[in-house]
């Protein structure tokens, strides 16, 4: 089978080279792939969101199979696009996509099936945002409604920093994915990111992980896209995972269904635990990046045989198994990150990774310039490993993180802390 992938992180190095140890598998395309996935696929040079070419050569390349890594390109209509040119395609279309697209469309599927989530409304003037921001109370959390990158979710302390975000939101902070808001309640808890993929009617549980979004140990600065992650979370337990699956995995899928925008592709929830249960934050219409890389080092069967049932809306019957072992990942960011960075420069010492056991690197943004391989954005490598425990795991990333030689480049030093103090407790 010749399968095309479209995206250029280390989520999709993750899956490409899950999906390179496939024995279904022909040629695998990445566009447009980075200097990492270029060792297991062969990088076309088209971007993400330009919907014509990667439609035109998934023709005239004759794929069997695509998969969408990220989401600007679901919601953007990229499943339907392919489907309308006869090729099976994995990921929502652009209805079901707005799961992801819209923060206000899911509140309200929300609260018309029950199913669990933070108190809220939306609005489309500040006046009245700003009024249902004092009722619900300090801290309350403020949301542009469509894409913004992970970067359109303001947590307020305050009457001011509350205003303030209402306001540079109505302004065009977000461009148009801030003309309206989302203004809710504030959730305490633990957070965790949940995936499943559904063929549009069943749920195939894929694991649980927990993500470090802040940039700083200790959890502390601005929000990023992930700095490292670890899976599977002491958190999740048998009884847990039901519940998620009973009172907001299927509800969603059986809500979509009924109209008429069925769910096929992976589908992520951003939970939160709180005192009264696990309760949703947001759902992703894709695999979580870190948390991709550490679902597919403890993935043990073909990933290819169920992405291709979930597409063709027949997961029955389907089963992955799962390695009991832990993985953890450790990003590593160009300084500045997620401010501004420089670009392009060297990072040496790759090479030297083969004599680890079990640490793998994934690439998010490199490329080459001649022989060497320099960084080409923020988060650029996902530094992964296993392990007996979440404790073994990090060391593993760690001794291998510390031999890159990367002088512009940062990460956190504690990936998994709150698993390894639960570690501690428990021995
Ligand atoms: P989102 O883009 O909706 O995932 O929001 C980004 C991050 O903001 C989440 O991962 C949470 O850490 C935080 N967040 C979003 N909504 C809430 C909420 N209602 N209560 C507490 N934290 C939230
Ligand atoms: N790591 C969070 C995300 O992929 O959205």
């Amino acid at each position: 089978m010749d399968v095309l992938l479209v995206g250029s992180g280390a989520r999709e190095h993750a899956l490409a080279w899950k999906l390179r140890q496939s024995p279904l598998l022909g040629r695998l395309y990445c566009a447009p792939g980075n200097a990492g996935i270029a060792a297991v696929a062969e990088c076309v040079a088209i971007g993400a969101e330009d919907l014509d070419g990667l439609v035109e050569f998934a023709r005239t390349a004759r794929v069997d199979f695509v998969l969408v890594g990220p989401e600007a390109p679901l919601v953007g209509g990229l499943a339907d696009r392919m489907a309308a040119a006869g090729i099976l395609a994995l990921g929502p279309g652009a209805d079901a996509a707005q799961l992801e697209g819209s923060k206000g469309f899911v509140k309200d599927l929300c609260r018309s099936h029950n199913i669990p989530t933070a108190a809220y409304e939306r609005f489309r003037a500040p006046t009245p945002a700003k009024a249902y921001a004092a009722q619900l109370g300090y801290p309350v959390v403020i949301k542009a409604d469509g894409l913004a990158a992970g970067k359109g979710v303001v947590i307020a302390a305050n009457a001011a920093e509350a205003d303030a975000a209402i306001e540079a939101m109505f302004d065009g902070a977000f461009g148009a994915a801030g003309q309206q808001i989302v203004v809710e309640e504030f959730l305490d808890g633990e957070e965790l990111s949940f995936f499943v993929l559904s063929d549009g009617r069943q749920a195939l549980f894929l694991g649980a992980a927990q993500d470090h979004k802040r940039v700083g140990d200790g959890d502390v600065g601005p929000n990023t896209g992930g700095m490292g992650a670890y899976s599977p979370t002491p958190l999740i337990t048998p009884k847990l995972q039901d519940e998620i699956m009973g009172l907001i995995v299927h509800p969603t899928i059986a809500a979509m269904a009924a109209a008429g925008t069925p769910y096929r592709g992976v589908l992520f929830a951003g939970l939160m635990l709180t005192d009264e249960g696990p309760k949703l934050i947001e759902f992703n219409c894709r695999f979580g990046d870190p948390e991709c890389q550490v679902l597919m080092l403890r993935l043990t069967s073909d990933l290819l045989p169920a992405l291709v049932a979930a597409a063709r809306g027949d997961l029955k019957g389907m089963t992955l198994k799962w390695s009991p072992e832990v993985a953890l990942t450790v990003v590593m960011a160009a300084k500045g990150y997620p401010g501004a960075y420089a670009k392009g420069t060297v990072i040496r010492g790759l090479d030297r990774q083969g004599g680890l056991p079990d640490a793998l690197v994934f690439h998010a943004a490199t490329s080459k310039d001649g022989d060497q391989l320099v960084a080409n954005g923020g988060r650029v490598l996902s530094v992964s490993a296993r392990g007996k425990s979440v404790h073994e795991a990090q060391a593993r990333a760690y001794a291998a993180v510390d031999r890159i030689d990367w002088p512009q480049g940062f990460c956190r030093r504690d990936i998994g802390w709150r698993a390894v103090a639960r570690e501690r407790v428990r021995d």
